[in-house]
Order: C-alpha cells, then structure tokens, then sequence
C-alpha cells in the first residue's frame, strides 16, 4: 500500500507502475478518519492488505475451513485449457491478483505448445504482492511478460492499457467485499472499458448452509482473527494512531437479510484512542464494533441481476459438483 511514492519498477519481463501515489495520503487519512467518527464505525476493508495480510490471507487460502480458493481452483482447472484455446491471444488482466496463484492454473494450461506470448496485467492495491508474484511467474513462464499496476480497481482501473482483446479475471468473491450499489458500480466500470471481444471472468461465492460459512470466517486456528484485527496496523500506519490488537474481539457472522458475512472488531472495553489527525479521542464503549468486511454469497438471480445492471451478457457460468462457487464468464452485452 504504497500511497507515497511514484515508482516504476523494471526488472526482467516485468513492469510495476504504481498509480496510488495519484490517490496520495491525505484522500486515505480522510477515508479512514471519516469512517472511525461515523455513527457506526467502519473501516474499508481495502485496508486488510498490508503485508502482513496480504500474507494472512495466503494462510486462510490455505485454511480446512476456508472453501472460497479451493473450490474455485477446482473449477478453473476444469476450465482453464477450454479457456485459454477460446481466448488465444487475449491480454489478461486480472483484478485484486494478489499471489497471483489462481491466474496461474491458467498459464500452466497454457504452457507447452501454446505459440503466443502471454501478457499479463495483474491489478492490486498491495505493491509487494504485485511484485513478489511477478517474480516467480517470469520464473516459472519463460513466455510471459507482466505489466503490473498497484492501484485501487474502484477508481483506477482506465488507468490500465492494453493492445490486444482482454480476458479479465476478477477471482475469489472480492466483488462480494462491496455493498449491492458498490459492487454494481465497480461492473459498470469494468464494462464502460471493455471493448467489443473482451470477456469478463468473475468468480462469485455462493449462498450456502450457515454452519458452513460461519466456519469459514471463525476458523480453529485464529487466522481469519489475526487478520481482521491486523487492519487496524494499517489504520496506525496510516493515521498515525494507538490501537492495539488485544483491546478488539474477532466477529463474523452471516447476516441473512443481506446474504453476506459480516466481520467486525469488537472493543473488549472502554477506550480512548488518538491520532494527530483527530481533534479529539476517539471513544469506543466496551462492546461497540468496527465494521470491517461484507462477504456477500450470492444466488444465480443474484449473478443475472448484477450483468443485466452493469450493460453485460451472462454468456456461461461454471460452477463446483457442490455448488459452493461459481465463475461466470461475461460479455458486452
Ligand atoms: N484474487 C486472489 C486474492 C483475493 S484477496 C484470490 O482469489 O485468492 C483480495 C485481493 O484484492 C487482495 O490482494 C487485495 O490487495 C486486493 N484488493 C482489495 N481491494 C482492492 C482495491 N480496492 N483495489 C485494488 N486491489 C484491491
Ligand atoms: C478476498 N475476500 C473475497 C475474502 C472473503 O472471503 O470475503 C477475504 C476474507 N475475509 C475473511 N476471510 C477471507
């Protein structure tokens, strides 16, 4: 999250253009100020992917209880060949990459005889997870070049050229990390740049048994815990402010009205926190709650809605043998 400085990182087959500087860090301390003095206080949950969880968020990939990234791998391998013959050519860019290991079960199957040259594009608010990915892509493809962009996708994502048709890839159900309305407005972005040819690839988690999502968020080993309650290092980075990880209880429960998770910090008790950014502390009565994340499951109503709002043709949508994930491949409508 590097909101400062303008880099242009060159090495080997990869370019990292960072276009967060443009946003600068006085627009973040507003955001995150405005959040923590609203009635019901809340922080984007954006702010999650620090390093450390970037790096949280491997581990809860990787996590018994968390489904979301196994589930959609195990679709994207049966995909993936089919995929790559359809969209031969095509740049790829991928929104919110991060390890960048879903986008890679795609180039493995296009590896051995594909002839064309791959260029990727992958798209994430976390420069170092941009880079570090890269890294080992060129690695791993000898025929890849990466031009990656450390942006917000919400506000920056026409900053982003390409030459060729785009397959754009937006994995894990981080479309369900934004409210109905955001998440509308963030499709409707994406489609207003695509061209004629290009095809969206959204993957979207399903709704499902309580018991089963309830698990995902809370798991055994306090992974999902330690990273909810890692945001608010971002906040102290960004802020300048004194919140400690031990004064706030993990929350995740499934809100049925909205069809989402729901993750909050909980004040374990009465406090007083203060930033210079502040004209006064900032006041937390024992019990009240930061919300920090909406992890909307949706329906395959919901997946129809959301194309015919954002100008988009739903041309086929995968899913698992259990119908826990779906990837839906997209159109201009
Ligand atoms: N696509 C990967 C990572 C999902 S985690 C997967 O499916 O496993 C969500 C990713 O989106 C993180 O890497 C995070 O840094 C990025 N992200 C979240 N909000 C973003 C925003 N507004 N702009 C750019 N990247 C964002
Ligand atoms: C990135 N995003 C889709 C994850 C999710 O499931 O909403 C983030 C996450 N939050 C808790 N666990 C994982």
């Amino acid at each position: 999250m590097n909101f400062v400085n303008e880099d242009v990182v060159t090495l080997n087959r990869i370019s990292i253009t960072n276009f967060l500087q443009e946003i600068g860090p006085d627009e973040v301390k507003e955001e995150i100020i405005s959040g923590l003095t609203a009635k019901k206080k809340h922080i984007s949950s954006k702010y999650f992917y620090n390093k450390t969880g970037s790096e949280l968020f491997e581990q809860i990939t990787a996590l018994e209880e968390y489904y979301p990234t196994r589930t959609e791998l195990s679709i994207l391998k049966r995909i993936a060949p089919g995929l790559m013959n359809a969209y031969k050519g095509f740049d790829i860019i991928e929104l919110g990459s991060g390890d960048s290991s879903k986008i890679s079960v795609l180039f493995y199957a296009a590896s051995g005889d594909y002839p064309e040259q791959i260029h990727y594009l992958p798209l994430d608010i976390s420069q170092t997870a941009i880079l570090s990915s890269a890294e080992e892509l060129v690695q791993t493809f000898p025929n890849i070049n990466i031009d990656g962009y450390a942006v917000d996708f919400t506000s920056q994502f026409e900053l982003v050229g390409r030459d060729r048709p785009a397959l754009i890839c937006f994995f894990g159900g981080t479309i369900g990390n934004f409210e109905w309305d955001a998440s509308l407005e963030l499709l409707q972005n994406i489609s207003r740049q695509m061209k004629r040819g290009d095809i969206l690839l959204l993957g979207t988690d399903l709704v499902k048994s309580e018991p089963l999502l309830h698990a995902a968020y809370n798991d055994a080993r306090g992974i999902t815990a330690a990273f909810n309650r890692n945001i608010l290092n971002t906040v102290n980075e960004m802020i300048q402010s004194d919140f400690r990880e031990d004064d706030f209880d993990h929350l995740a429960f499934f809100n049925e009205e909205k069809f989402r998770m729901e993750m909050h910090l909980v004040a374990r008790r009465e406090l007083e926190l203060t930033s210079p950014f502040l004209s006064r502390p900032l006041v937390f009565q024992k019990g009240e709650a930061i919300h920090t994340e909406n992890s909307h499951k949706y329906s395959a109503k919901h997946i129809r809605e959301m194309a015919a709002a954002s100008g988009l043709d739903l041309i086929h949508t995968h899913t698992d043998n259990r119908g826990w994930f779906a990837l839906s491949e997209f159109q201009l409508a």
